[in-house]
């Protein structure tokens, strides 16, 4: 049977979510990525802050990805307000053929501390909308493992931290989950299937101010 080239080569989107947007350490990052996923993938770029679209405008450059990486800085112990706002505005598309089975990986970068929560937080929003989460497929970049690294006196020891490098097991990962699920292992793509989700009354109020 012939392999479609879409297969070989998927189409995967970095999602910048940073609130430095182009300038932030995530553009750092994800610029490391576009070169790795380069070799594998063919990469759409796209930078949520001070972008004017809507989701809605949004909506065909996210569809036509076969995988996604979201980039997002730690901000008190949470992702930037740029990816809450992205998320809020994708829940009525929870559940759908948009995120139904679509590989997501996630860089998280923080200085200290909070972004490992912040990485597990969000791979589980993703999950819960539908995203299929490859292995080893989360990163979080601290200053402070970068410092150690740099300058720790047992560099085996600093070792065990998550670094850029890991980036490329990351990239790796994604490409080749972007790639199985766009052909299917089977020779077709795998059906998955939603549970019913409320599409109409999800933003409503739910408490009755008279008690
Ligand atoms: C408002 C604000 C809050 C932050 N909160 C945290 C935090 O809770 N924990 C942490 O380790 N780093 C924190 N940082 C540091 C950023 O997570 C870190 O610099 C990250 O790389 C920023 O990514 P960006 O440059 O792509 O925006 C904070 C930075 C800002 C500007």
């Amino acid at each position: 049977m012939a392999v479609s080239p879409v297969a070989l080569r998927p189409r995967v989107l970095l999602l910048n979510a940073s609130l430095a947007g182009d300038q932030g350490n995530t553009a750092v990052l994800l610029a490391r990525a576009r070169r790795l996923l380069a070799r594998s993938a063919t990469v759409d770029a796209l930078t949520l802050a001070d972008n004017p679209a809507s989701f809605a405008d949004l909506r065909p450059r996210l569809a036509s990805a076969q995988g996604l990486l979201i980039g997002t800085g730690t901000h008190w112990d949470s992702w930037s307000s740029v990816l809450q706002d992205f998320l809020e505005q994708a829940t009525p598309a929870e559940g759908t053929a948009l995120w139904l089975g679509k590989p997501v990986a996630c860089v998280v970068s923080e200085h200290s501390t909070g972004g490992k929560g912040v990485l597990s937080r969000l791979q589980g929003v993703l999950v819960t909308l539908g995203c299929f989460l490859p292995p080893m497929s989360g990163l979080v970049l601290s200053r402070a493992a970068v410092l150690a690294a740099r300058h720790s006196p047992d560099p085996v020891a600093a070792r065990d931290f998550w670094c850029a490098d890991d980036l490329r097991v990351v990239c790796h990962n994604l490409a080749e989950a972007a790639r199985i699920t766009s052909s299917g292992t089977t020779g077709r793509p795998p059906r998955w299937r939603a549970w019913p989700v409320d599409r109409t009354d999800f933003a409503a109020r739910w408490l009755d101010p008279a008690g």
